[in-house]
């Protein structure tokens, strides 16, 4: 097991109702926000209302910016960062998904940055502090409601780069089942596409004296396929979408990967489908994962066949673990097709002859990356081939 620091100081505020608490968690830190949100859904769900109210009696006063696309776009977090530092905003309240999410971490971080915020995105620049920032999350599936981490898509070259900072975990987010009733069923499977990704980066690693992470990433695996199973045929089931949410926390809450690192490689290679093409990063997963898998699998066959008996049932069977291990990447890709996500570029409309651009973006210059299997360009590209 690798040496490892811990903090998670996310506080997470779990229930019905529990948006209702907003106002008042926020009076603990702050007197003004700046309220963060995305597109129709907040509205007309009914959920900005209650935001704002619990804002007005809390006492919180509050600027706005909405209009956060989904695979957010670095032109509003400039706008973001201009309006908080004109008036004066410490805190940022995010209403939405991992879109809004990211965007309102982007802003805190590009604050307290005296350049351009996408330095940080892209040449390993620091700020000197961030503004805090907490959420009420509408969807489970990207983790940002309790991880260090935000996506932006720079519109100018469709780079989609990630950035982290222990500041940017949130100071807490509420986190009610019941917002995931209006899920349109497509959003709901990007959500369980990607919180199950989220395990398989952690899953695979090099590491091998893990036994007690890799049952509880064997535990939130199985939990994800079994609920996405059932949560479409009773999508008003508060129990089922109750555990959909708290697996999606714990699956990027970095709890998963204590002590044993992770791969990462297969996020990094979607994040070109979801920045060139915007496609929902959970549906580019579904098409990313097995292919990534089926490039990989021969370098530590013994657990690519654990995954498919622990995680689908399947019988090892100890004659032929070659056999064992494809059946498992083939079960996996029977469970996104249940769930409606597509698992070829065809499935998605991508189109098949702009892979060499899709490799030197993910490449960006270095010669190989991912912890469980160090990929090059040329395991880049068969991992976009197989996928085609
Ligand atoms: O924009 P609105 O109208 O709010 O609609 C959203 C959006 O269209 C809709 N939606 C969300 N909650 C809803 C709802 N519709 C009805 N009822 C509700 N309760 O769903 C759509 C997708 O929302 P989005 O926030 O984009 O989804 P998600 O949470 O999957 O976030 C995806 C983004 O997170 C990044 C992804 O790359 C992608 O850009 N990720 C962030 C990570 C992190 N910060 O740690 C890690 C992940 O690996 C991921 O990369
Ligand atoms: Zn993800």
């Amino acid at each position: 097991m690798f040496n490892f620091n811990y903090q998670n100081e996310t506080k997470i505020i779990f229930g019905k109702d529990t948006e209702a608490t907003v106002g008042t968690e926020l009076a603990k830190h702050t007197k003004k926000v700046l309220l963060h949100y995305g597109g129709a859904s907040a509205k007309a769900t009914g959920l900005y209302d209650k935001v704002v109210t619990s804002l007005t009696e809390a006492g919180i006063a509050f600027v706005e910016l909405g209009g956060v696309k989904p695979n957010p776009r670095a032109s509003l977090v400039y706008e973001g960062i201009e309006l908080c530092r004109n008036e004066n905003i410490d805190f940022i309240l995010a209403v939405g998904g991992g879109s809004v999410i990211d965007s309102a971490k982007a802003i805190a971080a590009g604050v307290y940055y005296d350049g351009d915020f996408w330095d940080l995105y892209t040449k390993g620049a620091k700020p000197t502090d961030c503004l805090k920032v907490a959420t009420v999350l509408t969807i489970p599936a990207a983790g940002s409601e309790a991880s260090t981490a935000t996506v932006i898509t720079h519109e100018k070259t469709n780079e989609k780069r990630g950035y982290g900072h222990p500041k940017l975990r949130p100071v807490f987010s509420i986190l009610n089942p019941e917002l995931t009733f209006t899920l349109p069923d497509y959003q709901t499977s990007c959500g369980l596409a990607d919180m199950f990704a989220h395990v398989v980066e952690r899953y695979f690693t090099q590491q091998r004296h893990d036994i007690y992470t890799t049952r509880l990433c064997e535990a939130t695996m199985k939990t994800i396929v079994e609920l996405g199973r059932k949560i479409f045929k009773d999508p008003n089931n508060y129990e089922l979408r109750a555990e959909i949410m708290l697996a999606g926390m714990v699956a990027h809450n970095d709890w998963l990967g204590l002590g044993r690192g992770g791969d990462w490689s297969s996020h990094q290679i979607e994040h070109e489908l979801s920045g060139f093409y915007d496609l929902s990063h959970g549906a580019g997963l579904c098409i990313i994962i097995p292919a990534w898998m089926k490039h990989v699998y021969h370098h530590d066959m013994p657990f690519f066949a654990q995954f498919a008996n622990r995680v689908f049932d399947i019988e090892i069977n100890t004659a032929n673990l070659e056999e064992t291990a494809l059946k498992g990447i083939a079960e996996l890709e029977r469970f996104y097709q249940d769930i409606n996500m597509p698992i070829r570029f065809a499935d998605a409309n991508l189109p098949t002859h702009e892979i060499d651009k899709l490799v030197t973006s993910a490449m960006s210059g270095r010669a190989s990356f991912g912890g469980f299997v160090q990929i090059t360009e040329a395991d880049v590209k068969a991992i976009y081939e197989l996928a085609l």
